[in-house]
């Protein structure tokens, strides 16, 4: 015989009929010479009746055991099914485990590499794996090649104040902020690409929606404006949200996320401008909008995705093409989402050498650094535009998560690299 999985025991088929599964002991619970075990494995877990078995009583808590008994529908049991054993076989007996009755945030962190055997984290860590298949399924679908670029970097992406610096070698070098640099290179041939790639920012903001390594979906794309970048973005979280919904509805269930939100998702999304955005936030020029200042505009936009549009180009990166219509503003937008705020930075790139060069100039960027960047405008330039996706700011709004730190498996902040 051969092990299935929990899930082919819920599908409903099996009943009355013998099965060998494996996993580990999530619950246990004695009844006299009667001891109920919930087994789980990576598909769900499933109640195990256990009478007269002299290894049930022996199986701690996180023990891996293996198991073989009868199917049988029982309507109190989670999942309305449970095995009676006939046999129960300890791999790996566990010592007493560490997370019981403390569940604080604090403690189950420094336990990561057991809390992530959660039920909660199992569910996040399945969304966020669809996210990824999405993202390549659309990229490709759409003729996209992947490409990557290194993480040791000479110069920034994204200004200073984030970077990480690195000892190579006797030089100092710094953790990429972002493939695009790079990616702006590299359209010159393949024309339009993608990549998934970790991320690294040094910043000293401890909020739910910052960590100092992400993963980071980018794409940039030769010959493509503004207004087609935007409308990619839109298809793109719209092909995403979809395949989410197909494939992990039990997943978002369980975590109790309300699904209509997603399902109503609709294209265009709404578009503000920057100029529009101070208004409605009674702010004035030039003015930072916040990590607050993003969910309140949402709110007070209808509560739906929103691209904001059309900021101050001191207030962005030096790459940005300012406005042919109004130079004092850059044809960039991020998109905002309820509750997690912005989870995409993108903009329509400079491609003219000499507006390059002023900008590098207006943002004291050393030229010696960018020699190589500023290469790609000498010899045959082209319009182009690329944007930047957190993966998981995507998973935190798509799985209806409060904390960053719950969509990655072993997160890294200012306060966090352990384990
Ligand atoms: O807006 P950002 O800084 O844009 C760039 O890096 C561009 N070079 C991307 C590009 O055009 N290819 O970052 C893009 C996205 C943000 O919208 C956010 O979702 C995510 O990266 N991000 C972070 N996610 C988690 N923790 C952090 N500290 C993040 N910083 C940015």
């Amino acid at each position: 015989m051969d092990f299935i999985h929990i899930q082919d025991v819920l599908k409903g088929k099996l009943e009355d009929k013998e099965v060998l599964l494996r996993g580990w002991v999530y619950r246990k619970r004695d009844q006299k010479d009667l001891i109920f075990l919930i087994l789980r494995d990576s598909t769900g877990i499933i109640q195990l009746a256990c009478k007269g078995i002299k290894e049930a009583s022996e199986a701690s808590v996180e023990s891996s055991i293996e198991v073989s008994g009868i199917v049988k529908k029982d309507e109190r049991a989670p999942g309305g099914y449970e095995i009676q054993v006939k046999d129960l076989k300890i791999i790996g007996l566990a010592e007493r485990f560490p997370i019981s009755k403390d569940l604080s945030e604090e403690f189950t962190r420094d336990m990561r590499h057991l809390w992530i055997r959660s039920q909660k984290l199992t569910k996040i860590f399945k969304i966020r794996s669809e996210v990824f298949r999405a993202m390549d399924d659309f990229c490709r679908s759409r003729e996209f090649t992947e490409i990557q670029s290194p993480i040791f970097t000479a110069a920034a992406c994204e200004g200073g104040t984030s970077l990480f610096e690195v000892k190579y070698f006797d030089e100092k070098v710094y953790l990429s902020q972002s493939w695009q640099l790079y990616a702006e290179a590299m359209i010159q041939s393949l024309e339009r690409i993608y990549t998934i790639a970790p991320s690294f920012r040094a910043e000293k903001s401890r909020t739910t929606r910052h960590l100092s390594e992400y993963w980071h979906a980018e794409v940039e794309a030769a010959w493509m404006g503004f207004e087609e970048i935007l409308e990619f973005q839109e298809d793109l979280i719209l092909y995403i949200v979809k395949h989410v919904l197909k494939h992990c509805e039990k997943e978002l269930k369980e975590l109790e996320r309300d699904v209509s939100e997603l399902r109503d998702l609709k294209k265009p999304f709404l578009r503000i401008t920057y100029k529009e955005a101070i208004k409605k936030l009674g702010r004035k020029w030039g003015d930072e909008i916040t990590d607050k200042d993003e969910k309140e505009l949402i709110e007070k936009l209808g509560g739906k995705p929103v691209f904001l549009t059309h900021f101050p180009r001191d207030m962005k990166a030096f790459y940005m093409r300012p406005d042919p219509k109004d130079s004092k503003v850059v044809l960039a937008a991020d998109l905002l989402v309820p509750r997690v705020g912005e989870i995409i930075g993108g903009s329509e790139r400079i491609y003219d050498m000499k507006e390059l060069l002023e900008s590098m100039k207006m943002f004291k960027l050393d030229k010696k650094c960018y020699e190589w960047y500023i290469d790609l405008r000498r010899y045959g330039t082209v319009p182009h535009s690329g944007f930047g996706l957190g993966i998981e700011r995507l998973v935190m709004w798509i799985a209806g998560i409060e904390h960053i730190m719950d969509t990655i498996p072993f997160p890294r902040t200012m306060t966090r690299v352990y384990p």
